[in-house]
């Protein structure tokens, strides 16, 4: 089968489409999909060019993508929530990476019912952003009714889940984001209306000046500022959930990305220096009394089902900027290169797989 993959670490410019084994049911539980489009995220592109290469030893072709949407082909005797022929969405796990591939194989649990009213490329486009989204607005202490959120990025893969999850289903308030200039009218737009309620366009003003400090309830930060948005935040009660900081070395061994039928090991240095550089950035919220931490996304087809409800009944929508043809090599490296420079794109990139 057709896989996108890096012979050795590598920026999008490296990436190249081969013929690789397509997966075979080994495992009772396990799920064979035919993929018809797949989602690209800023860890596919940060991993493939090795940003953990310290703390874990990948193997080559290193196959990209967690993101897809597919079609059922083959079942696990075990299986028993999906059956051949099911339209299906999934953010796989690490040991079945490799989402911008003709096929792949799962377990079960980490795959959803796509949502019916979705093409596959927009279904594509929902797993990692979505749930790490959902997932950090549930590790609020409390009931977000009416309270102030503030998601940076409003527009991004993560950020445009958050504004809407944190107002159509948290009931948040006040939703405040941050954009550059020319996507301002585009969150109205493409967010409906209602849904945001302070759009500040970043490259022009600080949202220091713009948002009253002491007034942010929850913060989801998706841009790694968490340090420098403390004084925003209420003290005593103000979170901040961040995925765009640094895990602790803990978390970094704990997380899904290591989560591997090797159990591979973060060298105790480079634990260290994670964990004490996360315990600072604690100390740091804590003398505003504000509670920080950095959470990984669990992929859950739970997670998945609750945002195929939310789709279905109108609170959640998704914004896919680009797509390009898995077969166009030159428009897949252009189209990756725009995530990997964290600059410029709208919404999420989708790699059409399959034609239906
Ligand atoms: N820990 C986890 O489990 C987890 C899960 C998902 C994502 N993440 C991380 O979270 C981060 C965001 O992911 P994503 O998928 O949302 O990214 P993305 O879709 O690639 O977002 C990039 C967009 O963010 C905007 N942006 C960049 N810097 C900004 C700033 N300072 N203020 C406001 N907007 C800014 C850019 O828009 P402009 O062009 O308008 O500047 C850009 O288009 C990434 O670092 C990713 O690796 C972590």
């Amino acid at each position: 089968m057709l896989s996108l993959n890096v012979a050795t670490y590598s920026s999008p410019s490296g990436y190249q489409l081969t013929e690789l084994a397509k997966p075979e049911l080994i495992d009772p539980k396990d799920v064979i999909i035919k993929v018809h489009a797949a989602s690209i995220n800023p860890i596919d592109v940060k991993k493939a060019d090795g940003i953990l290469k310290l703390a874990i030893k990948d193997s080559f072709p290193y196959k990209i993508g967690y993101d897809c949407a597919g079609i059922v082909t083959e079942i696990g005797s075990d299986v028993t929530r999906f059956k051949v022929g099911d339209e299906v969405y999934t953010r796989l796990p690490e040991v079945s990476r490799g989402s911008c591939s003709e096929f792949v194989k799962c377990a079960e649990y980490y795959i959803g019912l796509k949502p019916p009213s979705l093409s596959f490329e927009d279904a594509a486009s929902i797993p990692l952003a979505a749930m790490t989204a959902l997932q950090a607005l549930k590790k609020y202490k409390g009931d977000l009714a009416g309270k102030t959120v503030f998601v940076p990025a409003g527009l991004s893969g993560t950020g445009l889940f958050a504004c809407q999850l944190a107002k159509h289903v948290f009931h948040a308030g006040k939703v405040i984001t941050t954009v550059s200039t020319s996507k301002i009218p585009k969150v109205k737009e493409l967010l409906g209306e209602g849904t945001v309620d302070e759009i500040i366009d970043y490259t022009k003003s600080d949202p220091r000046e713009k948002i009253e400090s002491g007034s942010v309830d929850f913060l989801f930060d998706t841009v790694g500022s968490s340090m420098e948005f403390l004084s925003l935040m209420k003290p005593q009660s103000g979170c901040i959930m961040s995925v765009a900081t640094m895990p602790s070395g803990t978390q970094l061994q704990e997380s899904s990305l290591m989560d591997l039928p090797h159990k591979p090991t973060i060298p105790i240095a480079f634990r260290t220096a994670l964990n004490m550089m996360d315990r600072v950035r604690k100390l740091r919220a804590r003398r505003y009394g504000v509670e920080y931490s950095y959470m990984f996304l669990q992929s859950s087809g739970q997670d998945l089902d609750e945002l195929r409800t939310y789709v279905e009944d109108g609170r959640l929508r998704t914004v896919v900027g680009t797509i390009v043809e898995l077969s166009d090599i030159e428009a897949v490296q252009n189209a990756c290169q725009v995530v990997y420079s964290g600059k410029g794109g709208l919404g999420k990139m989708v790699i059409k797989v399959a034609n239906v």
